[in-house]
C-alpha cells in the first residue's frame, strides 16, 4: 500500500488501471472480512454542500477502521466567515490526518491539497465525485466479475458524476457510453481527456441519442437533472430531459442481465421511474454500501496502512 501514502484523490484519473484494481480487490476483502486493518487516525470532513451517502459512510468507514472523525460543519468554522482558504488548509493539517472535501470549484480543492501535507479527498466537486465512481466499479464488479469489455451507459446531465464515470471506465477499459439532452453535454476537453485513458478512441460514444447509446449496454446509469447548486432550472430542465429518462421502455433496448445504477438521491418520475429504481435490475442499494467500502479501503491507502 506504500505507493498510495500521502497522497491527494482530487480526480479518479489521479489513480491508474492498476492503483484501481488494487483499491478495489482491497475493498471486496474489507467488505468479506477476509483483511482487517486498524487505523487509529483522524478523518477531517469539510462539506459545503448536503450530504447523507458521502458524510455517513466516511464517517462509518474511519470508525469501523478504529480512527475518529471531526465534522468541521463550514457554518461552524471560521472557513465559513471568510478565513482564507490557504490559512485554514496549514491549520487543520496540524490537528487531522487526512481530509474530505465536498464543495463546489475543484480549484478550492486543489488550494487545500497544494497548502497542505495531509492527503485531500475529493467528496464532490461542480466537476468530479471520484468517490462514488470507486463504489460503482466496486458494484460492477461484483456483478459481472470483470470490468474490462464491459459496455457502460449514462443517461442524463453532463455533470460530475457523468464526468468521473466516463474517465473511470475509460481507465478500467470499459466502453462507456454517454447520452445528453443537447446544451447539456460533457465539454469536448473532458472527452478528449478521457479518450486518452481509452484503449481506444471508439469504445467512448458521445450522443444525444438515448436509445442508440443504452443498446447492448450492460451498465446503465443515470443522476439528477439538477445537480446542487442548479435549483433554479431544475424545473425548465424536465421537458428537456424527459426522452432522457430511464424506465423499462429504455432498458427494453439493454443488455437482458443489465444493472441499473444511480449514485441517489433519486427524484423517481424524473430521471428514473419507481419501477425501475425497484426492479430487479436495479443494484442501487449495494452500490450506496460499496461507498463505505471503497472509501475505507482509499482511507486505510492514502495514511499509509
Ligand atoms: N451519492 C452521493 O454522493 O450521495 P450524498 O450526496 O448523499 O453524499
Ligand atoms: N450530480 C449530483 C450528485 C449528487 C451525489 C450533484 O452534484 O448534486
Amino acid at each position: 500500500m506504500e505507493n498510495f501514502k500521502g497522497r491527494d484523490l482530487l480526480s479518479i484519473a489521479d489513480l491508474s488501471h492498476e492503483e484501481i484494481q488494487t483499491l478495489l480487490t482491497l475493498a471486496s476483502d474489507l467488505k468479506s472480512g477476509t483483511i482487517s486493518i486498524h487505523c487509529d487516525k483522524i478523518l477531517g470532513l469539510l462539506f459545503y454542500k448536503a450530504s447523507t451517502r458521502t458524510r455517513v459512510s466516511f464517517t462509518s468507514a474511519m470508525y469501523q477502521l478504529g480512527g475518529q472523525v471531526i465534522d468541521l460543519n463550514p457554518d461552524r468554522s471560521q472557513v465559513g466567515r471568510g478565513e482564507p482558504l490557504i490559512d485554514t488548509a496549514r491549520v487543520l493539517d496540524r490537528y487531522i490526518d487526512i481530509l474530505a472535501i465536498r464543495t463546489f470549484r475543484q480549484e478550492d480543492l486543489q488550494t487545500f491539497a497544494d497548502y497542505s501535507h495531509i492527503p485531500i479527498i475529493n467528496a464532490l466537486t461542480d466537476l468530479e465525485h471520484p468517490c462514488q465512481i470507486l463504489a460503482d466499479l466496486l458494484t460492477i464488479k461484483e456483478c459481472f466479475g470483470q470490468l474490462a469489455g464491459l459496455t457502460m451507459t449514462y443517461v442524463g446531465d453532463g455533470n460530475n458524476v457523468a464526468y468521473s464515470l466516463l474517465l473511470g471506465g475509460a481507465l478500467m477499459g470499459m466502453k462507456v457510453h454517454i447520452a445528453t439532452p443537447k446544451g447539456y453535454e460533457l465539454s469536448e476537453e473532458v472527452v478528449k481527456r478521457a479518450k486518452t485513458l481509452a484503449n481506444n478512441e471508439s469504445d467512448i460514444l458521445i450522443t444525444t441519442d438515448a436509445i442508440a447509446a443504452v443498446k447492448g449496454s450492460q451498465v446503465i446509469y443515470t443522476d439528477v437533472w439538477a445537480s446542487m447548486g442548479q435549483e433554479d432550472s431544475a424545473e425548465s430542465r424536465i421537458p428537456i430531459f424527459q426522452p432522457y429518462q430511464v424506465n423499462n421502455e429504455l432498458l427494453s433496448y439493454a443488455d437482458p442481465e443489465a444493472i441499473v445504477l444511480h449514485c441517489l438521491p433519486a427524484h423517481r418520475g424524473e430521471e428514473i421511474t419507481e419501477e425501475v429504481i425497484e426492479g430487479k435490475h436495479s443494484k442501487v442499494w449495494d452500490e450506496a454500501e460499496n461507498r463505505m467500502h471503497v472509501q475505507k479501503a482509499l482511507l486505510a491507502s492514502l495514511l499509509g496502512f
